[in-house]
């Protein structure tokens, strides 16, 4: 591979005013949850400028019984301190697991889909104490397929195909994780971190999470996730997080939690214009025991359709075992913008706030909650040591000093509250594999009715000049 510099000059161009128009936009309210720049610090035109290591010039070919782990170790390493590591278009193999620590102003840039054939557990991909990094596919066909029906078939889990741990300014985008022997993208630590345009499908059992992340200012946005569990969570600890257009499109749901240990500290997340169809759950806040603190996160504009759970705090989350502890205080929550129906609103309440005993919740708010039930003719709504506005919140107390812990309370809603029914998405999934193959999918140009993903696809067809390939964010 070889690209003149000159070829990029109006990308590097088009990169400056990119850059300008998203600092323009952290003046907004769109990022408000943000703390500042998100993503790679240099461009993708830059990177190629300094160097492209490609794997199939560091002994990778492209073949589906072929190992690319150690060409793509020795491409990383040949590229780590300044590059674009460049798996192109084909098939791949990987036998064999690659852990790439370190460097800074690289980028994997995966146009081929590699195919796990390995049996190792530990993660396919691990990338680690990195700073302006970019992964990502130029024609959005990158993909990595991780055959876990293989495993799953037989009752049992693999590896989990790409973690990242203290990675720093960073991108993840327009690529495909599909069929995850366990999770599909696990990151925990990170900082300044932007993961978009990406679709994940895994088999239809808990245990396969889709994105698990913990850190700093983070923006996730334009996300399909389609599997039996988290489809996007929070984990401890996180601050400043703006996670938007997520579609779980058969899945958990997503979440915070759980919420082990007695040092929870999780604030400032907003979850903006989440769809979920067919999921466990449209948000779970899930602890049992424990300590620490989760305030100040609010989560607006959800749709839902065919939801077991729908708002769900539970603070005696049985799979979760007793933690040491009073409880995880839940305060200043605002849930807004709550729209759609669920599968049995009288079985499983669809706004449903059990705060912990000796930690009562204060200043939860829900407003314009219109949820309705698909089975019967009435839902329930149930509070327990919950205070707040809305639903079944009991009110005052939002100083928080001894509020008094009460058993559950019950509100029945006997008929349908106005505003209920939401718009759908054109497909949402009826079944999902376990046992066998699951397709790799494309990555979607929508994940939320009516809202338009931020980024054009890097790969689609308004996207098709060499400027918008290379926005670089
Ligand atoms: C929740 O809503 C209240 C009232 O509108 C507002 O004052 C507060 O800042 C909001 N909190 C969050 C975390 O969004
Ligand atoms: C949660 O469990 C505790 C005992 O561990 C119990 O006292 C409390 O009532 C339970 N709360 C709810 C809402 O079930
Ligand atoms: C949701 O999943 C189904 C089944 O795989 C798929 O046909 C559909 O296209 C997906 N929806 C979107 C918008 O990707």
């Amino acid at each position: 591979m070889s690209f003149s510099f000159s070829r990029w000059q109006p990308a590097l161009l088009f990169d400056t005013l990119a850059m300008l128009l998203v600092h323009l936009l952290f003046a907004g309210t769109a990022l408000a949850q943000l703390q500042g720049r998100v993503g790679p610090t240099t461009s993708t035109a830059a990177k190629r400028a300094v160097k492209v290591c490609s794997v199939l010039d560091h002994g990778a070919t492209a073949s589906q019984s072929s190992d690319i782990g150690p060409a793509l170790v020795a491409a990383f390493s040949a590229c780590k301190s300044g590059g674009i590591i460049y798996v192109p278009p084909g098939e791949y193999g990987m036998s064999t697991w690659v852990s790439l620590s370190g460097g800074s102003g690289w980028a994997l840039q995966l146009d081929g889909i590699i195919y796990r054939t390995g049996t190792a557990g530990g993660n396919m991909i691990y990338i680690e104490k990195a700073k302006d990094v970019e992964i990502f596919s130029s024609t959005s066909q990158g993909a990595i397929q991780g055959n876990g029906f293989e495993y799953h078939k037989d009752g049992k889990n693999g590896c989990r195909i790409l973690r990242l741990a203290h990675v720093d300014s960073f991108s993840i985008h327009d690529i495909a994780i599909v069929d995850s022997p366990l999770f599909h993208l696990f990151m925990d630590t990170v900082t300044n971190g932007e993961v978009y345009n990406l679709i994940i499908r895994g088999g239809n059992k808990g245990g396969l999470d889709g994105i698990d992340v913990s850190g700093a200012n983070m923006w996730l946005h334009d996300i399909e996730v389609s599997n039996r569990d988290e489809c996007v969570t929070i984990k401890n600890p996180s601050q400043y997080m703006l996670i938007e257009n997520i579609y779980c499109n058969w899945s958990g749901g997503c979440a915070m939690g759980s919420l082990g240990g007695t040092d929870i500290d999780i604030h400032n997340i907003h979850f903006d214009k989440v769809y979920s169809a067919n999921c466990n759950q449209m948000f779970m806040i899930k602890s049992n025991g424990g300590a620490g603190t989760v305030h100040d996160c609010s989560f607006t504009s959800f749709l839902g359709r065919h939801n077991a759970y729908t708002l769900d705090i539970d603070a005696n989350w049985s799979q979760l075992k007793k933690q040491s502890g009073d409880g995880v205080l839940f305060r200043d929550l605002n849930f807004t913008g709550w729209h759609g129906s669920c599968s049995d609103g009288n079985r499983r309440a669809p706004i449903n706030v059990m705060c912990p005993d000796a930690k009562p919740c204060y200043n939860i708010h829900l407003s314009d909650f219109a949820v309705w039930t698909e089975a019967g003719s009435r839902e329930v709504y149930k509070c327990s040591n919950a205070y707040g506005e809305g639903g079944c919140l009991k009110g005052g107390g939002s100083g928080g000093a001894s509020l008094a812990a009460y058993a559950v309370t019950t509100v029945t809603v006997a008929s349908a509250p106005s505003g209920w029914n939401a718009p759908t998405m054109a497909a949402d999934l009826t079944t999902l594999g376990l046992s066998s193959s699951i397709p790799i999918p494309a990555v979607p140009t929508s994940f939320f009715p009516g809202a338009t993903p931020y980024s054009k696809l890097a790969g689609g067809a308004a996207a098709s000049s060499a400027a918008a390939k290379d926005s670089g964010k």
